[in-house]
């Protein structure tokens, strides 16, 4: 049994008073058992997430971080750090990270030790542009993409980590990967894991992220390989995020 996990991903948005309103709906509202639920905010924020998360069961992560530990590195937050003030989680290789900032998958593989190092789960995303689903490329492409990392960190780290599969096309457009489409992409993720480890496979959690929205969640959660979701948008929206965190129960 996985245990699901409901992931927010709020990338570059949100404010004190936003993020404030938004923790607070959760935390009056959000009554599951069953999820394990995180927010992903940005790094400002962070220190007010886990202060007004404390002592609840939302767990809160950030979006990105230094392959390095620390030293000469401008504008860069190492995994040390984040860890210093409790963060559980952080995202890694993000679409946009990969296509807007240039991440490489050596970059990539480097950070996913690095979190496992500084004691900090990572969550590894990974997905196809719409040129590469039209061209019939979509498991060579995340299949690559996750073995750029299995072959740094070693298959037995995944124990440690959760993937997100996420299609590019899928990514704040409204567009969801229907569930069959993610659910084809999740089994053969987890069975080119389980090549190497089987147990590893079986018990590592695949979160699907793209367009999640409350009225799409439980068709997507309830495929077999599907653990769970990391949301963008809608997780923005304490009403809609709870909603999403129902449908994983
Ligand atoms: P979306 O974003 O839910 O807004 O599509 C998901 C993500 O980028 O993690």
């Amino acid at each position: 049994m996985r245990t699901p996990i409901v992931a927010g991903n709020w990338k570059m948005n949100g404010s004190q008073s936003s993020i404030a309103e938004l923790l607070g709906g959760l935390k009056s509202d959000l009554r599951v058992a069953g999820p394990q639920v995180l927010v992903c905010a940005p790094y400002p924020y962070l220190a007010q997430v886990a202060d007004l998360l404390q002592g609840t069961s939302i767990q809160w992560g950030a979006q990105n971080a230094s392959q390095f530990a620390s030293g000469a590195y401008t504008g860069e937050v190492s995994l040390p750090m984040l860890k210093e003030f409790g963060c559980s989680s952080v995202i890694l290789g993000h679409s946009e990270r990969r296509a807007i900032f240039g991440e490489t998958d050596e970059q990539i593989a480097e950070k996913f030790v690095a979190a496992l190092e500084a004691g900090v789960t990572p969550i590894l995303c990974m997905g196809e542009t719409l040129q590469q689903r039209e061209a019939g490329q979509t498991q060579q492409v995340v299949s690559q993409q996750l073995m750029a990392v299995v072959e740094k960190a070693g298959i037995q780290a995944f124990s440690r980590a959760v993937l997100a599969y996420e299609p590019v096309w899928a990514i704040g457009t409204g567009l969801t990967a229907t569930p069959e489409q993610a659910q084809e992409v999740h089994q053969a993720l987890r069975a080119t894991l389980a090549e190497q480890d089987e147990s590893v496979a079986q018990s590592l959690r695949i979160l699907y992220g793209g367009s999640v929205k409350a009225d799409n969640a439980q068709e997507l959660f309830a495929c077999a390989d599907i653990d769970g979701g990391l949301i963008g948008g809608a997780s923005l929206k304490a009403e809609e995020f709870i909603a999403i965190c129902q449908a994983a129960e």
